[in-house]
């Protein structure tokens, strides 16, 4: 496994009175599917896991994850964990066009390159934080390295290889509709996207005008292919970690994350919808132990009744820590199964 390249860059971020910049560090390593680029941010703190990203397609660490990493109430996590963040390859900033006949890795391959970050950094497990493709890949690595995975927060994951309906439709948006329109619908809903916010118009504008486009539609082919991860809940195949569930109201993601949820472990599984992700994921971390409650002042403790009496569908539905905003006292996920922490605010 040859180092490729290294590059040091201090981020650029307002820093609050006492802190020092952090630095940020650039590597390369090769493995058997090619090389692969990851940014360190931070230091290694001593007996924790690394934050390991892995972004969308049509993205890459840092149009998926900065506006998360960068926001002010991330600061205590980040404070506490060393974060690497992975470029699918070819999606690093200045990646040259992969070569006219390039196989570009599987998604099951490009969880398969993991191990080779890991043992570079010498680092031996990992929180995993994944966004649609790239939750895709770290639960892939998930299930084959469960003894490395101390948690997963999955966003807007679809667990399934399409089906034939699913292809028609895919064949027959492609007559009408570029990549990056394609690309798009995978990251927003219709309405997002008739919309036209600035935020939408920002995307469509770096995905259409991106130099490495080319590669882009080579991770979205990838995508497109990819496996069924086959959970099932109570089976061999199943995430064995704590896992965060994500998505977005009206994301066109939202059935494949419910279904997803019916099918892992509940005591081990949280499902919430954005709006509290920071502090959601602050107590996820709180319940692995790693995070202090003094941290969350806002959240006041309650009892598990609170949370099922929320959620009690079905029998599995009600005994999974399912969490909403839009509920008046958003439940939010704690540590030990049996216990929740509830936002009053
Ligand atoms: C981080 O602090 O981990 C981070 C900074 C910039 C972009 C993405 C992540």
């Amino acid at each position: 496994m040859a180092e490729l390249q290294e590059v040091q860059i201090t981020e650029e971020k307002p820093l609050l009175p006492g802190q020092t910049p952090e630095v940020a560090k650039t590597h390369s390593v090769e493995t058997p599917y090619g090389s692969v680029t990851f940014t360190v941010y931070g230091t290694p703190k001593p007996k924790r896991p690394a934050i390991l990203t892995y972004h969308d397609v049509g993205l890459n660490y840092k149009s998926c994850f900065q506006p998360l990493f960068q926001f002010g109430d991330m600061q205590e996590i980040i404070q506490n964990f060393v974060r690497v963040h992975v470029d699918a390859p070819g999606m690093e900033e200045g990646a040259p066009v992969f070569p006219l006949g390039y196989q570009y890795p599987s998604l099951d391959q490009l969880a398969d390159m993991i191990p080779c970050i890991l043992q570079y950094l010498n680092f031996s497990t990992i929180i995993g934080v994944g966004v649609g493709a790239g939750a895709y890949v770290l639960s892939r690595y998930a299930l084959t390295h469960p003894d490395t995975v101390e948690g997963l927060v999955l966003i807007n994951i679809d667990p399934n290889a399409k089906g034939w309906m699913d292809w028609a439709a895919h064949k027959l948006t492609g007559l009408t509709s570029s990549i990056s329109e394609m690309i798009l619908g995978h990251l927003f809903s219709q309405e997002e996207l008739s919309g036209n916010s600035e935020l939408i118009q920002k995307y469509r504008n770096i995905i259409a005008h991106a130099p490495n486009l080319d590669n882009i539609e080579l991770y979205w082919n990838s995508y497109n292919n990819r496996r069924d991860l086959n959970f099932e809940r109570g089976g061999d195949i199943t995430l064995k970690c704590p896992v965060m569930l994500v998505v977005g109201d009206q994301a066109p993601h939202e059935d494949a994350v419910v279904e997803c949820n019916s099918k892992l472990d509940p005591t081990q599984t949280s499902f919430l919808k954005p709006g509290k992700l920071t502090e959601a994921f602050k107590y996820f971390l709180q319940g692995m132990g790693y995070m202090a409650s003094s941290c969350m002042t806002r959240l006041s403790r309650s009892r598990t009744a609170s949370l099922t009496s929320a959620a009690s569908v079905d029998g599995n539905r009600s005994r999974s820590r399912t969490l909403s905003q839009s509920s008046e006292s958003g439940t939010l996920p704690s540590g030990p199964p049996g216990h929740t922490m509830e936002v009053s605010c």
